[in-house]
Formats: structure tokens, sequence, C-alpha cells
């Protein structure tokens, strides 16, 4: 008994700490899916979407940068060397054309940092 109370206790404190870190603004990922109307002009996101103007972001974090099959991405892009993440995301989304000079993507950035959290909230939502 004693034995299952301290391994309660232990995850409960485990998943708080985890909840602590996440910072001040904590980022929604409903919030996230209003921002990526902006994005809906050109994505699609959903497992198995359709490639449109712009390449389908169905679990685009984690996938090297330029290469969805089926696409036909710029050299930019294709030979940018990036890995999508947070930190790289954030940075694109922010300033397209900026982080990647050349790409085709004509989207002028996000502004608010808050939106980007958020954002990427709901892109690590559409993975799975
Ligand atoms: C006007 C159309 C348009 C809009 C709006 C747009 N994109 Fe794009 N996006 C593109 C195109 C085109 C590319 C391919 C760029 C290239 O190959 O140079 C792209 C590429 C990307 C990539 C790289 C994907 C990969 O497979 O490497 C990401 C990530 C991305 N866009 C996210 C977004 C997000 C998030 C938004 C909304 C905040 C957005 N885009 C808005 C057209 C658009």
């Amino acid at each position: 008994m004693a034995m299952i109370r301290n391994w309660i206790r232990a995850s409960v404190g485990a998943a708080l700490s985890i909840a602590a870190s996440s910072g001040a603004h904590s980022a929604d990922a409903a919030k996230g899916e209003r921002v990526f109307q902006q994005c809906k002009t050109c994505h699609t996101v959903e497992k198995g979407g359709k490639m449109a103007v712009g390449p389908n972001l169905y679990r685009v974090l984690g996938r090297k940068a330029g290469a969805l099959e089926g696409f036909s991405y710029s050299e930019a892009m294709r030979s940018s060397g990036l890995v999508w993440d947070e930190t790289s995301l954030a940075e694109y989304l922010k300033d397209p054309r900026k982080r990647i000079p050349g790409n085709k993507m004509v989207f002028a950035g996000l502004k608010r940092q808050e939106q980007i959290d958020d954002l990427i909230a709901y892109l690590t939502k559409m993975s799975d």
C-alpha cells in the first residue's frame, strides 16, 4: 500500500512540474487552430491531406524541411538543412523570408510570440 501511495505521489509530482515548466503563457492548441486559419489558404494539416499551394503540414515537427514527396519545393527550402522543431518553426513563422531567403512561401509572418506558441501547440497535436 505504502509503495503504491509513494508511486502515486511521485507521478502526480512529475505531472505538476511539467505543467509548471511550460512557462507563463501556456500554449493553447485550440487558439492555435484559429491562428492556423491564416495558413489554410495554402496548407492542409490533416493526415493524408492534399498538397496545395504549400505542402501538407501533418506531423511537421521532427520533419526535415523541404522533404515531403509530391511537393515541389524551392531550392532554398530543400537546401536549408533545417529540421522543423519548436525553435526553427518559431523563427521561420516570425519572418519566413528572413529565416530562409529565397523560399517561396508568401507570408508576412506572425508578429506575436503567443500566436506562434499556440500554433506550434496545434501543429504538435496534428501528428497522430
Ligand atoms: C500564400 C500561401 C501560404 C501561406 C498563407 C502559408 N504558407 Fe507555408 N508554405 C507555402 C509554400 C509555397 C511553401 C513551400 C516553400 C518553399 O518550397 O520554398 C510553404 C512551406 C511551409 C513550411 C515548410 C514545410 C516543409 O515541408 O518543409 C511550413 C512549416 C509552413 N509553410 C508553415 C506555414 C504556417 C504555419 C502558415 C500559417 C501561419 C503558413 N505556412 C502560411 C505557402 C504558404
